[in-house]
């Protein structure tokens, strides 16, 4: 076991390096919108790949082997869930696993649920599939999103809902969600025929209070009707290398997803993506741990800095993630304006709410896996400009 510690203060530079994050806007504003962090991965993985950078051939890779073997050891390591190798498919990516989940379960016009304000891609991926989208929207009540189970178990009973698109922990709005809660959404898929697609990909970053459970880990027959996506990239910060993994214990659904991939021609792998992905979970625990001590930091900083500083700014408190909800609706602005004044005002790069469904009007996304100083100095900005309003 690495008894390596990370340096999470490192300055690294990030402009000129192709970041999509730290390439949007100008140098006088601080990027804080797009899911990655600005972290340098872990040191056994950039060791793993510039050893292999060396070799210089590059040619047609496979290894699903290790790479099943890396899922079971993490998987069983950080939450107890054992799992058979033979379940773990390739996916290029989550979205990329969502997309090939939607095709391989649902036909031309079948119904797919999630729950909204939800990760952008969810809303999209169904439609530009041919399929239709219905909304089971979380509530807010005080300060907490919870899911309203009526209103859920409406849509999925409605016979052309094949399938539930579940973020878990939850983006934007940062829920790890309870035993009893998903105990109530397993039941009620299973009941009404209705397959489970979780996204687990924020599985390692949760708080202080709360633990990830995760879904097929439920009961047997709910785990015959569900599919995990994982992808250590929201941790390790490696979605650049674009290598994702996809859950699946049901032998049918495992071999109808097998076989979208086979008629996507979906299958290859990338050389680096996978020794990536591999070192992440196979040596990299210690990582993770450390990320979530300085991310809770950053987050008990953060949310004591609104509290005291900026009060018509209301932070959701956050059960995992890097992602902070929010709410500005005591700014009084339109969302545009909402928008500009952080970026043109505060010059502070945030992800507009609505991005996420129409119920993130008046919210905005927060990234802050960054460095403290960067988070300090974001916040001093964001202050001044709340208070050039005199609200
Ligand atoms: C819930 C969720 N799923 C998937 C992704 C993207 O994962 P990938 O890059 O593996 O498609 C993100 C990124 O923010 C996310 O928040």
């Amino acid at each position: 076991m690495n008894n390596i510690k990370h340096n999470f203060d490192e300055v690294i530079e990030l402009r000129g390096t192709d970041s999509k994050k730290h390439n949007l806007y100008p140098p006088d504003v601080i990027p804080m919108w797009i899911a990655d962090t600005d972290f340098k991965c872990a040191q056994p993985i950039v060791d793993v790949l510039v050893d292999r950078a060396a070799h210089g051939v590059y040619g047609y890779t496979t290894s699903a082997d290790n790479f099943n073997l890396s899922v079971q050891r993490w998987l069983k390591k950080r939450f107890d869930w054992d799992i058979d190798t033979a379940w773990v498919e390739y996916a290029p990516a989550v979205v990329a696993g969502l997309v090939n989940a939607i095709q391989a379960f649902t036909r031309q016009g079948d119904k797919v649920l999630i729950q909204s304000p939800v990760y952008h891609p969810f809303h999209h991926i169904i439609a530009n599939n041919g399929r239709t989208k219905v909304q089971n929207n979380l509530l807010l009540n005080s300060g907490r999103y919870e899911i309203d189970f009526e209103d859920l178990e409406r849509k999925l009973k409605d016979p052309q809902t094949k399938l539930m698109l579940l973020c878990n922990p939850h983006n934007p709005v940062g829920r790890v969600y309870t035993r009893e809660e998903l105990m109530r959404i397993g039941e009620l898929c299973l009941q009404h025929g209705v397959i489970v697609v979780s996204d687990e990909i924020h599985s390692d970053i949760v708080y202080e209070g709360h633990r990830h459970i995760p879904f097929p880990t439920l009961s047997e027959e709910i785990r015959n009707n569900c599919i995990v996506c994982l992808n250590p990239s929201k941790t390790f910060n490696t979605p650049g290398l674009r290598t994702a993994a996809i859950v699946i214990p049901n032998e049918d659904l495992r071999q109808a997803y097998h076989e979208t991939i086979i008629a996507n021609k979906a299958d290859g792998r990338t050389i680096f993506g996978t020794l990536a992905f591999e070192t992440a979970y196979n040596e990299c625990d210690y990582y993770a741990d450390q990320l979530v001590e300085y991310l809770a930091e950053n987050v008990r900083f953060m949310m004591d800095y609104f509290e005291r500083n900026i009060p018509n700014i209301k932070v959701i408190k956050p059960e995992a993630t890097y992602l902070m909800w929010l709410d500005c609706r005591q700014l009084g602005m339109e969302q545009k304006e909402l928008r500009t004044f952080m970026l043109e005002r505060a010059k502070v790069g945030l992800h507009d709410g609505t991005i996420f469904g129409a119920e993130g009007t008046g919210f905005l996304r927060m990234n802050i896996g960054c460095r403290k100083a960067v988070l300090k100095e974001a916040l001093v900005r964001i202050e001044r400009a709340v208070n050039a309003l005199n609200l």
